[in-house]
């Protein structure tokens, strides 16, 4: 049998919404020290989705950027990750098909696990190119982190969207073959039918992704997958960066390594500025390792751990590719931020309300975003998006 060509992420982009909150106002309204989620939780703003916007003209956005750079060449599959769906039945991918204007001769899905669906996604994706060597598929990874207002979980909301193609011979970083997977059924976050707010018990939350960690190591070392000590950088999902932190430790401590546990800072930047943003957030992590990390990280390790609540959690990991700098926009992923406008608590308040208007009523959106695509509203009962020239 010949040997496979190395498989991976190739291209990769990052997009948020374009409101942003400083935690300081949240700390504000809630009576909390503002050091409780500036330090505690790690976490200094939050992106917030204007009238106009949803996951899929965040995922949209990213995708556009990805494309902008690879072409359309080859991607005959776009898979959707995503928790925050808008509608029941149809993907949000098939929104993001026609705004993005790809062939008909494309698959398209969206699937569904908590935060951990994006891995799902690059794992299907590699299976899809082993297959056929010159084929790319489009993962889109997009979502709104939404609490109950004044609830713990607010200050951990967020948005953001991440897509990237998975090929062979890839750009950015080879994915290795083993990966370490643990799936136990466990009510820690879900979000029933009809709800547009996750139920959380945060807690129990905590202790489920570490237990999720520490089953997903051992069962990655088990087959045979590389020691602490080969892995370079490390990138978590990340609900906050102090879960993150917390992560780090405990797979420390399993490993029982003397080595000092590699920094994670420049995978932590992005996530603290944008929030949550569930199933994109270890690609964030990701992306901002690669953009900030000083070092050259070409030929270098990273263990990537995936955790979705109910939950389903995954260790693998990844080689640095030589030349991956070249394939990086950092200052348009600083773009990205700096662009939101800041809103208060009451603009922030009436935007959340406003995210739960129902589904069977039709209303128009007033244009608030500047993004390459918007959300228009209902009408008919169906969502309409609007592609800007
Ligand atoms: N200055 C500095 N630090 C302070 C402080 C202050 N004034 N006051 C408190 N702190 C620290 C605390 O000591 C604590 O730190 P440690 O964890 O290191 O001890 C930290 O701030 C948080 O304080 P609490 O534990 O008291 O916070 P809380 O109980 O009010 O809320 C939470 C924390 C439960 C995580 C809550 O934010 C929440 O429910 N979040 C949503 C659920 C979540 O994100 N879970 C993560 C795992 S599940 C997952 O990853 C999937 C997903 O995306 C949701």
């Amino acid at each position: 049998m010949s040997e496979l060509a190395p498989a991976g992420i190739d291209e990769m982009a990052f997009a948020t919404a374009h409101r942003v909150l400083d935690l300081a106002e949240i700390a504000r309204r809630n009576g909390v020290e503002v050091g409780k989620y500036y330090v505690g939780l790690g976490q200094r703003r939050m992106s917030v989705a204007a009238e106009d916007e949803d996951p899929v003209t965040m995922g949209a956005e990213a995708a556009r950027a990805v494309l902008d750079r690879a072409g359309v060449a080859g991607v005959r599959t776009l898979v959707f990750a995503t928790e925050s769906g808008v509608d029941q039945s149809k993907s949000a991918g098939v929104y993001a098909h026609r705004l993005l204007g790809l062939p008909a001769h494309c698959r398209v899905v969206e699937i569904k696990q908590a935060c951990y669906s994006a891995t799902a996604a690059l794992q299907f994706g590699l299976g899809l190119v082993a297959r056929e060597p010159s084929e790319k598929v489009l993962v889109v990874a997009s979502d709104i982190a939404r609490y109950r207002l004044g609830s713990a979980g607010e200050p951990t909301q967020g948005a953001a969207a991440v897509a990237f193609l998975v090929g062979a011979n890839p750009g950015l970083m080879a994915i290795e073959p083993v990966s370490g997977i643990f799936t136990a059924e466990i009510d820690d976050f879900w979000r029933p039918n009809g709800m547009s707010e996750a139920l959380v018990d945060g807690k129990l939350s905590l202790e489920a992704y570490l237990g999720a960690l520490e089953g997903a190591w051992g069962d990655y070392r088990s087959r045979g997958g590389a020691g602490f000590g080969q892995i370079d950088r490390f990138c978590y999902h990340q609900p906050f960066a102090k879960m993150a932190l917390k992560a780090h430790a405990r797979l420390h401590e399993l490993a029982g390594s003397d080595a000092p546990a590699a920094r994670l800072d420049a995978g932590l930047a992005l996530s603290r500025e944008v929030g949550n943003s569930y199933t994109a957030s270890l690609y964030l992590g990701l992306l901002s390792l690669l953009e900030n990390d000083p070092e050259d990280l070409s030929g270098r390790r990273v263990g990537l751990f995936a955790y979705g609540s109910g939950c389903v959690g995954e260790f693998l990991a990844g080689i640095v590719q030589p030349g991956y700098r070249t394939r990086l926009r950092p200052e348009r992923t600083l773009e990205s931020l700096v662009r939101r406008v800041p809103v208060g608590y009451e603009e922030y308040r009436i935007l959340h309300e406003l995210y739960e208007r129902p589904a069977a009523q039709d209303y128009g959106t007033a244009a608030a975003t500047d993004g390459p695509f918007r959300f228009a509203g209902v009408s008919g009962m169906a969502r309409r998006y609007e592609r800007r020239a």
